[in-house]
């Protein structure tokens, strides 16, 4: 945080009292950074400066002039864009438009070099910014970007908020496991972990067992139940990890979920209501945190430059005064795309499949202008532990006790449910799940839900970023595997 740290308060008083004390009276600085745009005139050389501290497109300008500098300029080679530099100098008013000080250089050197004619990302001019599909073959140079960096200080913006709310709300963070032995989503992603020890063990000696393969996780769900019983409200923020083949921009093999469980008070539609207020709260803290915070809020407003109607509807759902956020059940949610007209979309609604990407930000936007939680799938379309609804009609109209959380532009942002605490309604689970389906349940299960909420889809919905691979610093996709 060097550079943010080096610059005094940005108040007209303090700048009109830096300004009387006059330069030679003003503190030395010591600076390291890279240079970003370098523009020589005859006797001044102006280096706009960053180290990632400073929001936004900013940068400071350090100005060298021949005549009151002491180390001699390196040649123009030497100061290509992207340059690492060691300086020393003083911070004046500066009479340079939008911005308050400069760096009177008093001594420069270039610590890092950098072989510009090879340099593959254009880095001299935040007008020309590189494209995406460019910075994605650059994964190891994008975070110098501008955009890149804006959008992980958001992120770290976004942990930081959420973790607060949590630890206020009365959560605990927990560490769940990333080896584990099961499914938890029974959608068949799952990364098999190989066991096979080497040569050494004998090639036939499995690292666990042979009988328990091993799996990186897909969901932490399971074990945060298990956390649950005995802590009451617990959350996580780790890795999952699905084979998805599909290559969609919303879909990547390993991404963060924030994952929490609670205990529920009520019951029926009002119990899973208490977890919709849990994930209301979650999403709003980022959100409210972020617009609020005066850096991150610099950051958002460059990531959507041009889109400043859209930063203003975010901040309206930020705000806790807009109330508990609109819900409905995924029946009604299919019949209003049928009276819509939607049929031709592909696929169609049809009760009992799945919703769209596209249907999920139609309903989002057109229902609610904002998030919405749909709610009370069919139970074929979900996992096994979700709760079955009561007074339900015939089989094939069972639905559960659950929601997504969908918004515009992205579609689904979160996936949440009561869990199904009735041990007869489990029991037909494979054995090396007995520990989940039968113990936890049997042993005192009080009736509890919970959600995930995927991290990266978060921030790419937050930061006007559409592809998660341009969210992720080293995407992981189907493909080679680079980094
Ligand atoms: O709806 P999902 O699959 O829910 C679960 O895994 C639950 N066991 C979570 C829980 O209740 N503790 O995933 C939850 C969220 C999705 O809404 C989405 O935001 C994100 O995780 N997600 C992905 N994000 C990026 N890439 C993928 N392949 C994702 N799959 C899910």
């Amino acid at each position: 945080r060097q550079l943010l740290a080096s610059r005094p308060p940005l108040s007209p008083s303090s700048s009109s009292s830096a300004a009387d004390a006059g330069a030679d009276e003003a503190p030395l600085h010591r600076i390291v950074a890279y240079a970003r745009v370098v523009r020589s005139h005859r006797n001044v050389t102006f280096i706009s400066l960053a180290d990632g501290s400073l929001p936004g497109n900013e940068t400071l300008q350090g100005v060298y002039r021949s005549s009151s500098s002491s180390s001699s300029l390196p040649d123009h080679q030497q100061l290509a864009p992207g340059v690492g530099l060691e300086l020393t100098g003083r911070l004046k008013p500066s009479r340079g438009r939008g911005q308050a000080y400069e760096l009177d250089i008093e001594h420069l050197k270039v610590t890092a070099p950098v072989d510009a004619a090879t340099y593959p990302i254009p880095l001299t001019s935040s007008s020309t910014p590189a494209s995406n599909d460019l910075l994605r073959k650059y994964a190891h140079l994008r975070p110098r970007e501008a955009r890149h960096a804006a959008v992980l200080r958001a992120r770290s913006a976004f942990e930081k908020a959420i973790s607060d709310w949590f630890w206020d709300a009365g959560f605990s963070r927990v560490a769940a496991p990333i080896l584990t032995s099961s499914d938890c989503e029974g959608g068949g992603e799952v990364f098999r972990v190989e066991q096979d020890q080497g040569e050494e063990a004998g090639p036939t000696t499995p690292f666990f067992s042979s009988a328990t393969p091993a799996f990186l996780t897909v969901s932490s769900q399971l074990h945060l139940e298990a956390l649950a019983m005995g802590l009451g409200r617990v959350w996580t923020c780790g890795p999952s990890f699905r084979a998805e083949g599909s290559a969609t921009n919303r879909h990547l093999c390993e991404f963060w979920m924030i994952e929490a469980e609670q205990l529920t008070s009520s019951s029926g539609p009002a119990a899973l209501h208490e977890v919709m207020q849990t994930t209301q709260g979650v999403v709003q803290a980022a959100m409210h945190f972020a617009l609020h915070h005066e850096q991150t809020r610099k950051d958002l407003e460059m990531l959507w430059q041009g889109h400043e109607a859209t930063l203003q509807e975010l901040e309206s759902v930020a705000s806790s005064s807009s109330g508990p956020w609109p819900t409905m059940t995924y029946t009604d949610a299919v019949s209003l795309l049928e009276s819509e007209g939607r049929q031709l979309d592909e696929p169609p609604p049809a009760w009992g499949q799945s919703l769209s990407s596209s249907h999920e930000r139609w309903l989002a936007q057109h229902v609610a202008s904002g998030p919405l939680f749909i709610t009370d799938y069919p139970s074929g379309l979900k996992p096994f532990y979700m709760r079955a609804n009561e007074n339900q009609g015939p089989e094939e109209r069972r639905t559960v006790a659950c929601f997504d959380l969908v918004v515009p532009r992205l579609g689904e942002l979160v996936g949440g449910s009561l869990r199904e605490e009735r041990l007869d309604r489990l029991e037909a689970q494979p054995a090396a799940l007995d520990w989940y389906a039968k113990d936890l349940r049997r042993y005192g299960c009080i009736p509890h839900g919970g959600f995930g909420l995927g991290l990266e889809r978060l921030v790419g919905w937050l930061t006007n970023t559409d592809n998660l691979r341009d969210v992720a610093s080293f995407p992981r996709t189907k493909g080679p595997l680079r980094y």
